[in-house]
């Protein structure tokens, strides 16, 4: 196996530790960057787009326990992917702040060197969370929210959820340092488009940037159809109407958003166009769902059992070699071949593989 040695100044005794690290890269010359880490498929929303009720209702049957990586074990997968060249950590659900004793292992993943480490919440629990999410060491945070009108709110979050609550969260989180935040509002024709303007004009000039999402068709039950979708264009052009808007360059290969900066200097927005401006030539994303199954792409139909590996009592150079032959053999990239027909193929759901 190939491997890259590199020295890696400690933060705490400022010594340098020689690393390794594999030269990986897909059959389409992606490295892994970026590793997304669910952490229950259990939310207490039940966003239409996501979970919608009739799927997600009272008798479904969520990941038992016993079926969820341990925080020893998500550990264990994040050093294994970090030595094949990731970079970014971000703990997702469901929603990850119903796991109990997140905060714990976030202090394990801070402890990671050359780790990014984040977040994507929809800020139900912020307020009581944030703190001791800062104290364990997450670096930035991300949260959901699809409209400042209470009614339009607690109807996309279909629980009867206040926006207050949500905005109650977003300051106790600024307030121990998170900023800038990133705002993510999935944007659906009819339901809440009307908003996208209020919606940015609420966070000009508080340094927190707001992300306009396309509507996606993750997995099989949120009803996606194409005319629901509202371009990333269109939604720059209705911002631009208001408050002119000129391009920033993206801040990293394979960045998701699209960066645009207001004219006047009143901050950030981004658009996140994976329906009409598909981005899977860069994408450096790998994913792993709560119960420890490895995913290359948001939209496929099956993942690979690392908790099998793991629990077998796998070491560290079994379980390298096992994640460098799934990922040289990677080839995925669904935005790019969306169509009609691929809509309604099998993948996972959204609330298992975190987004
Ligand atoms: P940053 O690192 O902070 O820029 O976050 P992010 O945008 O990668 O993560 P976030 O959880 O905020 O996701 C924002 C939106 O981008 C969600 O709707 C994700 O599902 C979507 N997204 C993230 N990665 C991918 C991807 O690889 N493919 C597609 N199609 N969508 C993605
Ligand atoms: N299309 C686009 N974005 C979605 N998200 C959840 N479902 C969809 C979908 N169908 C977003 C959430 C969250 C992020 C992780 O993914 O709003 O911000
Ligand atoms: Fe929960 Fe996020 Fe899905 Fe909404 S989008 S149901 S908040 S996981
Ligand atoms: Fe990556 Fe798949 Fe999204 Fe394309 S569709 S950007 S390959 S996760």
């Amino acid at each position: 196996m190939l491997y890259q040695i590199y020295a890696v100044q400690c933060s705490c005794c400022l010594a340098y530790h020689v690393q390794r690290q594999m030269e990986l890269v897909d059959t389409l010359a992606r490295p892994t960057r970026d590793l997304r880490i669910s952490v229950t498929d259990r939310c207490n929303f039940r966003c239409s787009y996501c979970m919608p009720k009739s799927v997600f209702g009272r008798d479904y049957a969520f990941l038992p326990r016993a079926e969820l990586l341990t925080f020893e074990e998500v550990e264990r997968a994040a050093r294994a992917f970090r030595r094949a060249g990731v970079t970014k950590i971000r703990l997702t659900g469901g929603e990850p702040l119903l796991r109990r004793g997140i905060e714990d292992l976030v202090s394990m993943l801070a402890r990671i060197d050359g780790i990014d480490l984040t977040l994507t919440t929809n800020a139900a629990l912020l307020a009581d969370k944030a703190h001791a999410l800062r104290r364990a060491g997450l670096d930035r945070l991300n949260v959901s929210l699809d409209s400042l009108d209470d009614e339009t709110f607690r109807t996309m979050n279909d629980v009867d959820f206040p926006v207050t609550k949500v905005l109650e969260g977003l300051e106790a989180a600024t307030a121990v340092g998170f900023i800038p935040i990133k705002v993510n509002m999935v944007v659906k024709r009819g339901v809440n488009d009307a908003d996208v303007v209020s919606m940015a004009e609420y966070f000009r000039n508080t340094g927190h940037v707001v992300r306009f999402i396309e509507f996606m068709d993750v997995g099989t039950t949120n009803g996606w159809r194409l005319d629901d979708v509202v371009p990333a264009r269109e939604i720059v052009d209705r911002i631009t109407g208001a408050h002119p808007l000129e391009p920033v360059d993206a801040a990293y290969r394979g960045e998701v958003a699209q960066r645009w900066r207001y004219a006047d200097g009143a901050g950030e927005i981004g658009v996140i166009s994976s329906v009409t401006q598909p981005f899977c030539g860069d994408c450096t994303r790998a994913r792993i769902s709560a119960d420890g199954k490895v995913f290359t792409c948001l939209f496929a139909a099956r993942g690979h059992d690392m908790r099998a590996l793991l629990r077998d009592g796998a070491g560290d150079e079994e379980v390298d070699r096992w994640l460098a032959s799934i990922w040289r053999a990677r080839d995925d990239r669904y935005s790019e071949i969306r169509s009609t027909a691929t809509a309604s193929t099998p993948k996972v759901e959204m609330s298992y593989i975190g987004g």
